[in-house]
């Protein structure tokens, strides 16, 4: 499980980075509809992720790609945004956060899925390269499946970035 780049670093669990970020939904978020809009939950998935992603790396972390980001219910004023962010996968530098957010009628205690998302965090040292993280250890069978898609995801992801510098480089 270790890798050769960071494999001096310790690991650690997914447990240790995963974070919880709670909010109420004000007027000023949403449409005239009331409806939460869509940009205020990419942020607030951003900030929940980027919290996990910093809290594994120890380090500052800039946000690579957002693999994917599904709104499938509306928030509306009043209610209350919960985001439950954690590792998914860890390379060298790069680490794959997943987010489920979802929102609570507080009145009734009844909570919708809103969004899930996978975010790309790059750990960077002082002078802003990328710096090698700790390798990710997961402990239950959900965290090994997901680490396991993680690095399926991390590989095409390689190899599409490899495909678009080719197509971009001049011929010879
Ligand atoms: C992300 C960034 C640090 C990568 O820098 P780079 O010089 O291309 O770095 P490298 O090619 O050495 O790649 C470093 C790591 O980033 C990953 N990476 C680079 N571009 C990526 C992308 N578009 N999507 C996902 N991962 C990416 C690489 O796979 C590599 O991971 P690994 O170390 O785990 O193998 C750089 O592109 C950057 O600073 N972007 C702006 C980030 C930012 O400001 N975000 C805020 C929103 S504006």
């Amino acid at each position: 499980m270790q890798r050769p780049e960071n494999g001096s670093l310790p690991g650690k669990p997914v447990s240790a980075s995963a974070v919880e970020l709670a909010t109420l939904v004000e007027v000023a978020d949403t449409n005239p509809m009331g409806n939460i809009h869509g940009g205020v939950i990419m942020k607030l998935a951003d900030q929940a992720c980027a919290a996990a992603a910093i809290r594994h790396a120890g380090r500052i972390c800039v946000t690579a790609s957002v693999d994917r980001l599904d709104f499938r219910n509306p928030v509306h004023v009043g209610d209350m945004v919960v985001l439950k962010a954690s590792l998914h996968y860890a390379h060298r530098s790069s680490m794959e956060v997943g987010v489920r957010i979802e929102a609570e009628r507080l009145q009734t205690g009844q909570r919708t899925h809103v969004a899930s998302a996978r975010f790309i965090f790059v750990a960077l040292d002082d002078e802003c390269k990328p710096v090698a993280v700790p390798p990710l250890i997961p402990h239950t069978p959900e965290e090994h499946e997901r680490y396991r898609r993680g690095e399926e995801r991390y590989r095409e992801r390689l190899a599409r970035r490899q495909q678009e510098k080719n197509n971009a480089s001049p011929p010879a």
